[in-house]
């Protein structure tokens, strides 16, 4: 086995690092109709650029819009699940004719991307939202997302102009390239991809080392883009990983990178869009646990590992490790999960979510089988200190 082809055959690279053209293009930039993105926006041009998103190369006209929306597919039918789309206003719209190119920049003012305009459209964001999340409360942060949005979308492919560097996070900021090159350098043929929004937990631990027996690296790739407000910071969580893998992990089979993407909650979506990205980062698996990337209640505990049934071996081209609800068990002396486990439920050590990330607020450490303590610790100071400023 070698490291998975990138989706789509070949990675994508949209930014323009020659100097010359850079300056180029950020002077013609200076003349054209600007759009204020988002943070999460930031994110996905930040993606698309690096080639996290590959095949895709800008923002989704609505015929690819339409087609994720729909089919769970690209209109050139290659598996995609989540719309990446740029919102404007009425107003914006009717300055910007189709052709035009416009300049994306930051809330600070920098001249992010330059976006060829090829499409622009009006999306039916209640079919959107009920697609994709499989509700339109707004009470689900996706949704809300959705309707807090201008009402067109424009798309077309970008140039990225500022090279994204990861930061705060530099150290551990790698392109789809780099990840390849040092699977390769590390010699690693097979390397599990792991997602995550939280800190990395007993379960955690134990999904990503079950899977790493039978690999040969486990990439340990955190989402720091945007997150829910109640979600642990990215700069806590970052460090956390990194004494969990300093005093758990074999260092030449672990690997932290970030994932520089914003959190969508979308649930079954969202972990084939997870696991398209890991593939063009090189991993040949993914692991899909409970609820991956769930909110609330809206989805069910293995939706996001059924959703996968529907694509073939050779379309999705990376392997999937399932795993079921996994927990520190009394009787059993060790981490477990539902098919390994013969005991009930009050022998085992489950803590929501919520519950934990309460018990860490208020300085209460959670169990040592539920989380080491040296994460405990740092999430904990971590927590305080942001309280306090
Ligand atoms: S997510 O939103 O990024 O999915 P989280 O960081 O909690 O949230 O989960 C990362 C991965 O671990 C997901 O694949 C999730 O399904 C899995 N996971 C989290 N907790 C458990 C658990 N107790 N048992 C099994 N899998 C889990």
């Amino acid at each position: 086995m070698t490291l998975s082809v990138p989706h789509g055959g070949k990675l994508v690279d949209q930014i323009v690092r020659e100097p010359d053209q850079r300056d180029l293009l950020l002077r013609a930039a200076g003349q054209m109709m600007k759009i204020t993105v988002d943070s999460a926006n930031l994110n996905d041009i930040h993606c698309i650029g690096i080639g996290a998103f590959s095949p895709i190369k800008g923002f989704m006209k609505e015929e690819d819009y339409i087609s994720v929306v729909n089919e769970l597919r690209l209109a050139s039918g290659l598996i995609w699940s989540i719309p990446i789309t740029l919102a404007i206003t009425e107003e914006q719209s009717q300055q910007i004719p189709i052709g035009d190119s416009v300049a994306l920049q930051s809330k600070e003012g920098n001249i992010v991307a330059i976006l060829k305009v090829e499409d622009k459209y009006t999306p039916d964001k209640q079919l959107e939202a009920l697609n994709v999340y499989k509700t339109t409360e707004t009470a689900h942060p996706g949704v809300k997302r959705i309707m807090d949005r201008p009402d067109i979308y424009i798309g077309g492919e970008i140039q990225v102009l500022e090279e994204p560097t990861g930061a705060p996070f530099e150290p551990f900021f790698f392109t789809p390239k780099d990840t390849r090159e040092r699977f390769q350098e590390k010699n690693w043929k097979t390397v599990v991809g792991f997602q995550t929004r939280n800190p990395v937990h007993r379960a955690h631990e134990y999904i990503q080392k079950t899977a790493l027996e039978s690999v040969d690296g486990l990439f340990l790739n955190p989402l720091v883009g945007e997150t829910k407000a109640d979600d642990i910071p990215a700069d806590i969580r970052m460090e956390s990983y990194q004494v969990l893998l300093k005093n758990y992990y074999p260092t030449e089979r672990s690997m932290l990178g970030i994932f520089p993407a914003a959190m969508r909650y979308a649930g079954p979506r969202e972990a084939i869009y997870h696991a398209m990205i890991r593939k063009n980062y090189g991993c040949t698996h993914f692991i899909v646990g409970r609820d991956h990337a769930g909110v609330g209640n809206y989805y069910g505990t293995y939706e996001a590992q059924e959703i996968f049934s529907q694509f073939t071996k050779e379309e999705l081209g990376i392997e999937l490790f399932f795993f079921e609800h996994s927990f520190y068990c009394y009787k059993c002396k060790g981490m477990a999960s539902n098919k390994t486990c013969p005991h009930t439920k009050e022998d085992r050590v489950i803590l929501s979510g919520t519950k934990v990330r309460k018990m860490l607020a208020e300085g209460i450490m959670p169990p040592p089988e539920f989380s080491r303590r040296e994460v405990v610790e740092v999430l904990i100071k971590g927590l305080k200190q942001r309280q306090t400023i």
